[in-house]
C-alpha cells in the first residue's frame, strides 16, 4: 500500500499521498491542500518543499553524492568534455560521436552575434560588473531573436538550444573585453568550444595566440563541474521566469542576475577577495575564523556551507584536486592556495564549523584554478555562468516540455487591516 501523510486540522484529518523519487526521495504532494483546507504552507527560503520533479540531476547532501543523468560527477568530469556533458543534460542521454560532432556543428551555426549588440555593450561604462552586462546583453539577444520557440517542435527546440551555447559563450567574454578597452572577437568556427572561450577572452590582433591545452582541459572540468545543480536559487529562477512563458534568453538573464548574488555565484569572486584580504594582512587564517563565528559580524567565511550539502561538497573534492594539479604543472606558486588550506584544516576541526554542517563549496578552490588560468577576478561569476548555461537551458526545456503551471507562490499576509483613508497632518 502507497504511503499516505495526515494533517489534522480543528479535529479534521485529511491525508495527502507520498511520492516517491527514482532514488527514493519522499515527498508529501500537498496539490489540494489549499482546495481541501483553505490552509497553506508556510516554508521561507523553500528550505522544504520541491518546486518540481525532474529527471536531470541528481544529488544527495548527507552523502555528498552528485549525478547528472545517473552519471556521478566524478566519471564525467574525468571522462567526458564539456559540450558532450551539455548535450546529456539538454537531451537526457550521452551522445554517440556522430551525435556530438553534429552538436558542434549545429552551435557554430549561431556562433555570429549580431554586430549592433556592439553598440549596446558601447553603452556600459568600462567599470561596469561584467556580471551585470552579461544579463543585460543576454537579455537583449532577445530583440534580435524575437520568435520564441514553438517548444512542442523538436526542431525548434534544438536550435533554440544551440543558438543560447552559441550567443552566450561569445557575449560572456565581450563583457571583459569590453572592460579592458580590448576589440571584441569573434567565435572561430574551426576550433572547440572551450578553446575558443580562451581565444575570444584574451587573443590580441597584434599576437598570435595559442592557448594551453593544460589551460582548455582544466576549464572544461571546471565547466562541467558547474554544469548543474537541480533546483538552486539561478535555475529556480530560469524556471519560474520561464514558467510565464517567457523567452530562453530572458529566462537565462534573469538566472545571470540570481547567480551573480554573494551567497550563489558570487561566492567565487568573494571568496578570493577574502583571501587576497587575509594574504595581505600577514595570513592570520585565526582571526578570519574568529570573525565568521562572532554572531555580532556579519563576516561569513566565503566558499564554506551549503544549503544542501551536509557531509562534503563533492565538486569542492574534485576542485580542490585539480587546483593542485594546475597549479604544479603551470608551475605556478601561489600563497593564496597555503592560505585556503589552512583555512579549510582549521574549519573541519572547528566545533561551529562542524557543529553546523560547513564545508568547502565548488566556490572554495575555484577562484584559485581561475586565477592561476590568468582569469580576472570579476570575471569568475561570469565563469560559473558559461558552466551553468547547459543546466539553465536542461531545466527550461523540461519545465516547458512538462507543461509545469507557472510559478506563483502565496503568502501570509501580516500588514495593516483595512483602514480608513486620512492624509497625516
Ligand atoms: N560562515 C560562517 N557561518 C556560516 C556560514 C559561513 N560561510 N554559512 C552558514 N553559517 C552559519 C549561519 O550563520 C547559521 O548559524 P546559526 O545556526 O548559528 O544561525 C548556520 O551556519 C546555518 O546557515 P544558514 O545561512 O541558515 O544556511 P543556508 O542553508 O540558508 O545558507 C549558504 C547556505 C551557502 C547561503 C551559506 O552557507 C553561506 O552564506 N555561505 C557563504 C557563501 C557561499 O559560499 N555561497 C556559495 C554556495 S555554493 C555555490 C552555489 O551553489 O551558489
Amino acid at each position: 500500500m502507497s504511503k499516505t501523510a495526515t494533517i489534522e486540522i480543528d479535529g479534521k484529518r485529511y491525508e495527502f499521498p507520498i511520492i516517491k523519487g527514482s532514488e527514493n526521495e519522499e515527498a508529501i504532494d500537498i496539490k489540494k491542500l489549499r482546495d481541501l483546507t483553505g490552509i497553506i504552507t508556510l516554508d521561507p527560503g523553500y528550505k522544504n518543499s520541491g518546486s518540481c520533479t525532474s529527471k536531470i540531476t541528481f544529488l544527495d547532501g548527507e552523502l555528498g553524492i552528485l549525478r547528472y543523468r545517473g552519471y556521478s560527477i566524478e566519471d564525467l568530469a574525468e571522462k567526458a568534455d564539456f559540450l558532450e556533458v551539455s548535450f546529456l543534460l539538454i537531451f537526457g542521454e550521452l551522445p554517440t560521436a556522430e551525435q556530438l560532432e553534429q552538436f558542434e556543428v549545429d552551435i557554430r551555426k549561431y556562433t555570429l552575434v549580431n554586430e549592433e549588440m556592439k553598440s549596446i555593450i558601447d553603452g556600459f561604462p568600462r567599470t561596469a560588473h561584467p556580471m551585470g552586462v552579461l544579463a543585460a546583453l543576454t537579455s537583449a539577444l532577445t530583440a534580435f531573436n524575437p520568435k520564441s520557440v514553438n517548444v512542442d517542435n523538436d526542431k525548434e527546440m534544438y536550435q533554440a538550444v544551440c543558438k543560447t551555447m552559441g550567443k552566450f559563450l561569445v557575449i560572456a567574454t565581450w563583457t571583459y573585453r569590453k572592460s579592458m578597452g580590448y576589440p571584441l572577437n569573434y567565435y572561430d568556427n574551426t576550433k572547440g568550444y572551450v578553446e575558443n572561450f580562451m581565444n575570444l577572452m584574451f587573443k590580441l590582433p597584434t599576437e598570435p595566440y595559442k592557448a594551453s591545452p593544460i589551460v582548455i582541459d582544466a576549464l572544461d572540468k571546471l565547466f562541467i563541474l558547474h554544469a548543474d545543480h537541480e533546483q538552486n536559487c539561478s535555475t529556480s529562477t530560469v524556471r519560474m521566469v520561464g514558467s510565464s512563458h517567457a523567452g530562453l534568453f530572458a529566462s537565462i538573464s534573469a538566472g545571470v542576475s540570481a547567480l551573480w548574488g554573494p551567497l550563489h555565484g558570487g561566492a567565487n569572486q568573494a571568496v578570493l577577495e577574502m583571501l587576497e584580504e587575509i594574504h595581505k594582512n600577514g595570513g592570520d587564517t585565526d582571526a578570519y575564523m574568529a570573525k565568521a563565528k562572532d554572531k555580532e559580524d556579519p563576516f561569513r567565511l566565503m566558499g564554506f556551507g551549503h544549503r544542501v550539502y551536509k557531509s562534503f561538497d563533492p565538486r569542492a573534492q574534485i576542485i580542490k584536486k585539480a587546483a593542485n594539479e594546475v597549479l604544479e604543472t603551470l608551475g605556478v606558486d601561489d600563497p593564496i592556495l597555503a592560505i585556503a588550506k589552512k583555512l579549510e584544516a582549521a574549519a573541519l576541526e572547528d566545533e561551529y564549523f562542524k557543529s553546523r554542517n560547513l564545508y568547502p563549496n565548488v566556490d572554495f578552490y575555484s577562484g584559485i584554478i581561475y586565477r592561476a588560468l590568468g582569469i580576472p577576478t570579476d570575471m569568475f561569476t561570469v565563469m560559473f555562468a558559461i558552466g551553468r548555461l547547459p543546466g539553465w537551458i536542461a531545466q527550461w526545456k523540461e519545465m516547458r516540455e512538462n507543461k509545469e503551471p507557472i510559478g506563483r507562490p502565496r503568502q501570509i499576509y501580516t500588514g495593516a487591516a483595512l483602514r480608513d483613508f486620512n492624509k497625516p497632518e
